[in-house]
């Protein structure tokens, strides 16, 4: 397994005070694998997704990486494995800085890591970028010059120029136009074959998890319910959430 998590619990604000956002969580996600998290609104998905790849601290449970223990780690000690745990936002242009063309900030994570020079930094982000089926020419532009779609694709160059092994995709496409939708997810896809990613897609849309995954997780109330493949999840489910979800998903299927 590249990335697990056991029994992993995080409260926010005063400890016992409401519920967990994430509450007792096991999962793990094998190395070249989609993991689909899914859930309502407010479920505890980013949360998770923020645990793992120790942007924010749990309150117990451990985080193994790689075959390693991170859970205790020091910023410092974390630094060297950060490049290797990324994540990409739902709404891309939080992650660029309006005044900063975008060559300008596809730049910036190698130069933080001091992974390259200027010069060698420049071309990889231009290299990945054109791989990603982008325009070069439009990378002298600002954040607000571009579409929705071209900034998720250059927010994915970014988080590509760290050679990253994980990702994070905190409901990448939401933001956008369903045919730029499509466009991203496929994308993906491409990105994850070709550079040998390992992806934990969180959404809300079960038709997209069941589309993009190998495996779907189910989270309800900072738990999650139950895991399997896309076909068992829609076919079989166990819980009764998953049985509402599915059923709702199947209503809006049969009204389309
Ligand atoms: N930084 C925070 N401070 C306090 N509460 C938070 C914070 N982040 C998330 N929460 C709460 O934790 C719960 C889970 O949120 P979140 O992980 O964002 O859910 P999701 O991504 O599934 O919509 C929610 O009740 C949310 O209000
Ligand atoms: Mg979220």
């Amino acid at each position: 397994m590249l990335v697990e998590a056991i029994g992993l619990t995080k409260h926010f604000g005063a400890r016992g005070a409401g519920v967990a956002a994430v509450d007792n969580v096991s999962l793990a996600v094998a190395e070249g694998e989609t993991l689909a998290l899914i859930g309502e609104s407010g479920c505890g998905k980013s949360t998770l997704g923020r645990l793992l790849l120790r942007l924010i601290a749990g309150d117990s449970g451990r985080i193994k990486f790689d075959g390693a223990d991170i859970t205790d780690l020091s910023q410092r000690a974390l630094r060297p494995l950060r490049q290797k745990m990324q994540i990409l936002f739902q709404h891309p242009d939080s992650s660029f800085h309006p005044r900063k063309t975008l060559i300008a900030s596809l730049i910036e994570p190698q130069r933080l890591h001091l992974l390259a020079p200027r010069a060698a930094a420049r071309e990889k982000a231009v290299r990945l970028a054109v791989e990603l089926g982008l325009h070069a020419d439009i990378l002298d532009r600002y954040p607000h010059q571009v579409s929705g779609g071209q900034l998720q694709r250059i927010a994915l160059a970014r988080v590509l120029t760290l050679d990253p092994k994980f990702i994070v995709l905190d409901e990448p496409t939401s933001m956008l136009d369903v045919s730029v939708q499509a466009q991203v997810v496929s994308l993906l896809r491409v990105a994850q074959q070709r550079y040998g990613l390992t992806y934990l897609f969180i959404t809300h849309d079960l038709d997209l998890a069941a589309a993009v995954s190998d495996r779907i997780a189910v989270m309800y109330r900072g738990r999650v319910l139950e895991q399997g493949p896309p076909a068992k999840i829609v076919d079989a489910p166990e819980h009764d959430y998953t049985k509402r979800l599915v059923s709702a998903f199947r209503y809006y299927l049969k009204k389309d």
